[in-house]
């Protein structure tokens, strides 16, 4: 098994020098993948790394939006999502036609729409936000009223941190929305010298009862300089092998054995091999919507 795994690896490692391909895989992805691929991260540092590669093949191991969002900010290169089903229950919570009937109720506010959103909906869009900057892109913004689309989880945390009218939209993560609080006091419980740091498609509730709220770039960047040496982790369990794997010294805790996304599952080797072989599936975006999404995005890359 060990050796067929290897055998893989190599022959992936071959199909990218013949393509001039980069792996960039999402900090949620399965340790084989994170493994292979040449760049781990959050929603915001593989956007941006999609923007700027000199790749012509983007292989993304995540889920659709993600490979849409490197479409549409790098529409020279073939982009391939190696499992085409891997959507994101959230980002399926809004379409154009809905966000425009809102859009009509609050005709002042500034649309700020989160990134697990579809293209169509980005196009539509005044700013895309991470959950790395949603806090400080709304807060930038001259508008006095926002409407924040589609994470309610995300968007309340925001409306936490700025004096702006944040209109929430009805959508949340199935994965982080399934965390309670009596979840938290659960694992303090069982690990009572860890801190607990939590993401913000956290409900408002758990978000409360944390000692810290990230992105998974900022619970990797945390834990890294943290002089904490025990930590319970909210959000989706691949973290957890990154976190361990560049901090030796520190123990993680998964917060619920709830915090899994099927979607992000759907990946492994033997998909991202393929797809270099074959060059599918490839992610497009139609030109119109494409020209319209790529503003708000770049708008993103360059927000803080
Ligand atoms: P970040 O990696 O940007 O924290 O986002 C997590 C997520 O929602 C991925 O779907």
């Amino acid at each position: 098994m060990e050796e067929e795994k290897k055998a893989l690896f190599q022959r992936i490692q071959e199909l990218k020098r013949r393509h001039n391909a980069v792996i960039l895989a999402h900090n949620y992805q399965s340790e084989e993948v994170q493994d292979a691929a040449d760049f781990v991260g959050d929603s915001f540092e593989l956007s941006r790394i999609a923007a700027q590669s000199g790749a012509d093949v983007i292989v993304f191991c995540g889920v659709y939006f993600m490979a849409e969002v490197a479409a549409i900010l790098a529409p020279d290169k073939i982009v391939l999502l190696p499992e085409i089903l891997a959507g994101c229950p959230l980002a399926d919570m809004i379409t154009s036609e809905t966000l425009r009937e809102k859009k009509k109720q609050h005709p002042a506010a500034m649309v700020v729409t989160y990134i697990n959103s579809p293209a169509v909906v980005k196009a539509d869009s005044d700013i895309c936000v991470t959950s790395s900057n949603a806090v400080s892109v709304v807060n930038s913004l001259e508008a006095e009223e926002v409407l924040f689309v589609p994470d309610m989880n995300l968007g309340s945390f925001v409306a936490g941190q700025t004096d702006k009218r944040v209109i929430l939209w009805d959508g949340y993560c199935v994965t982080h929305h399934r965390v309670r609080p009596a979840d938290v006091a659960a694992a303090r419980a069982s690990h009572p010298d860890a801190v607990v740091m939590v993401h913000p498609e956290c409900r408002p509730d758990v978000v409360k009862t944390a000692d810290y709220v990230f992105s998974t770039g900022g619970m990797i960047k945390f834990a890294r300089e943290t002089e904490h040496k025990k930590i319970i982790v909210g959000t989706e369990m691949g973290l957890i092998y990154r976190l361990q794997k560049e901090n030796p010294d520190k123990q993680f805790y998964l917060l619920s054995q709830g915090l899994i996304c099927p979607n992000m599952k759907f990946t492994n080797l033997e998909k991202v091999y393929k797809a270099l072989e074959t060059l599918q599936p490839r992610i497009t975006v139609p030109q119109p919507i494409r020209d319209l999404a790529r503003r708000p995005l770049e708008l993103m890359l360059v927000a803080v």
